[in-house]
């Protein structure tokens, strides 16, 4: 994690609070981290859910790696040190949009735990909720829909999350996705009705 490099800076409480925001809004503020391998399905899904929230009237907003990784994150690579710091910014700025009042949809392989652990320690209690959206490797490699795969498997691609590097599957996600068999409507419902359960939205 980052150290702390400016000096003489002072925190500023804003006048107006999340709840202030979130009473605005007329919902609270989470965010929704989802995580797997490569082609696994988490922008799709990630997608799937922001279109029902947003249809329900919710305010929702989506970070998605590739994305990501071409503005803010552009001068990150796939080194774990790289991946640390990309997840370590995500976080960050997940953070100011729950602080928003807005819910984050953040799709981004985050294959280390002890990054995403770190994401959790930034938010108030029970609003980070981790999803792992479970597919096999052969799955994710069967679709490999930017041929990412076919590339690693033949050296082209360095550090491939899942063939050449780690992923580190989260030990007790608040969801887990059956990406191998469910289509993307029925997963995206299964986040919703968390949701629903866990009233973070009604
Ligand atoms: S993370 O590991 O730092 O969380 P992130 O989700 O931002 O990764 O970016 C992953 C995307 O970058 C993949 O979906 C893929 O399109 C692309 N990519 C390019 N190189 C790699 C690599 N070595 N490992 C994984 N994904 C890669």
């Amino acid at each position: 994690m980052a150290d702390q490099k400016a000096t003489n800076v002072t925190w500023h409480d804003h006048k107006v609070s999340r709840e202030d925001r979130q009473k605005l809004m007329g919902h609270k503020s989470a965010v929704i981290w989802f995580t797997g391998l490569s082609a696994c399905g988490k922008s799709t899904i990630a997608n799937a859910v922001d279109y029902k929230l947003n249809q329900m009237g919710i305010h929702s907003y989506i970070l998605d790696g590739d994305n990501i990784r071409m503005g803010l994150n552009k001068n990150l690579g796939f080194s774990a040190d790289d991946r640390a710091e990309n997840i370590r910014r995500i976080g960050e700025v997940s953070k100011l949009f729950t602080e928003a009042g807005v819910f984050v949809l953040t799709a981004f392989i985050s294959p280390y735990r002890a990054d995403r652990d770190a994401c959790r320690a930034l938010m108030k209690e029970g609003e980070f909720v981790e999803v792992l959206v479970d597919a096999s490797i052969e799955t994710c490699e069967k679709r490999d829909p930017k041929g990412l795969y076919k590339k690693a498997r033949a050296g082209e691609i360095k550090n491939f999350t899942g063939i050449s590097d780690p992923y580190e599957a989260p030990e007790k996600p608040e969801l887990v996705l059956d990406s191998n068999t469910k289509g993307i409507d029925e997963l995206a419902n299964e986040v919703v009705a968390y949701l629903k359960a866990k009233s973070l939205i009604s």
